[in-house]
């Protein structure tokens, strides 16, 4: 088969499972359009890697894995005390908040020098911690509440000054955390 060919039946594999996982449609549809189209292989590997990906977005979603079997590539990060299960460490039935310190400052207990340098992220100056982790458990690193690459979008819809800059570099794929520390910084901007 033709190099061509050959990708060009990867696309339509690709938008096929995406349709629908159902290998026998897309071989009916590919092999309508080509010859030599080759035997099909399982349906369990085909759909694998698809139902894989789709499991773990859920479960990402979800931050609750259904069953152990699922999730063989999920892995859902805890913070320690919580995964000591020692949940007085921060909750407080007492307090009318529920936890032993506010909302605001529950962090610092055990966090006290987060905040180590000159210029500090707006959020993070104020304590609110939780408007970017959770406290609990995550599917992301550093118990995140969305992906790394999403975050700091959640909040920054406003138009960049150096726009331009901007753009072109996060065209070419960078992360906003590959230049801004997100906690705080020497430089103005929180720059590495
Ligand atoms: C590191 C501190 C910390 C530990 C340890 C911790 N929690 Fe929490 N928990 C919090 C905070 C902070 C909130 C409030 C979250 C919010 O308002 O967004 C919370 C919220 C909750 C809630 C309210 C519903 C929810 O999920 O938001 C429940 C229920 C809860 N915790 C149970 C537990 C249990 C059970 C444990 C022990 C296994 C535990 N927590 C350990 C900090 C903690
Ligand atoms: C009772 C103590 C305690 C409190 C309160 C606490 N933490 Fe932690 N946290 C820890 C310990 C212990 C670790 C693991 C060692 C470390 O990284 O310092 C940790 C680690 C972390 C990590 C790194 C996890 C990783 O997988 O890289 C994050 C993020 C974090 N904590 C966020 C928070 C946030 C947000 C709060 C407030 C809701 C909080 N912590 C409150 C004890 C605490
Ligand atoms: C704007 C979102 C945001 C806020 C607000 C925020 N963090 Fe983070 N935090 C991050 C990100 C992103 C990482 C992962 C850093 C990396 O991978 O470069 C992180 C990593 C961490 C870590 C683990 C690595 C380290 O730097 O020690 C801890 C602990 C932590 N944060 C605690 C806190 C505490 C405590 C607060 C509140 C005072 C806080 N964070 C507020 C985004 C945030
Ligand atoms: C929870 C909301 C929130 C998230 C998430 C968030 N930010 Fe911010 N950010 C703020 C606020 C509020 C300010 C302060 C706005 C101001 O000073 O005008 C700020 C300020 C900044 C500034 C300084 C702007 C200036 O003009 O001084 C930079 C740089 C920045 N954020 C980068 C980031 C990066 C990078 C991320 C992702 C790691 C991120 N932010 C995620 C809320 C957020
Ligand atoms: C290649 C490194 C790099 C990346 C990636 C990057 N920035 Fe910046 N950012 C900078 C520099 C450098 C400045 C300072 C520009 C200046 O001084 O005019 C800046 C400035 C900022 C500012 C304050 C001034 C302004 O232009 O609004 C914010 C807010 C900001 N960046 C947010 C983000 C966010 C959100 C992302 C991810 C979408 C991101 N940055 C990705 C390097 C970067």
């Amino acid at each position: 088969m033709s190099k061509v060919v050959h990708n060009l039946l990867k696309v339509i594999l690709c938008l096929g499972l995406l349709c629908s996982c159902n290998p026998v449609t897309v071989h009916k549809v590919t092999s309508t359009i080509f010859d030599g189209v080759p035997s099909l292989p399982p349906t369990e590997q085909l759909c694998e890697e698809y139902h894989e990906a789709k499991v773990i977005e859920e479960a990402a979603k979800a931050n609750a894995p259904a069953t152990a079997a699922q999730v063989k590539k999920v892995v859902v990060k805890g913070h320690p005390p919580y995964m000591e299960k020692r949940c007085n460490d921060c909750h407080d039935k007492s307090k009318d908040s529920g936890l032993i310190k506010p909302r605001d400052q529950i962090c610092f207990v055990c966090h006290p020098n987060i905040i180590k340098r000159y210029f500090v992220h707006g959020p993070v100056s104020v304590g609110a911690c939780l408007d970017c982790h959770d406290p609990h458990s995550s599917a992301q690193p550093a118990l995140l509440k969305v992906e790394k690459k999403d975050l700091c979008a959640v909040c920054h819809k406003e138009r960049r000054i150096a726009e331009s800059m901007h753009k072109k570099v996060t065209e070419s794929g960078m992360a906003c955390t590959d230049c801004h520390d997100p906690h705080d910084g020497d430089a103005k901007y929180f720059l590495r």
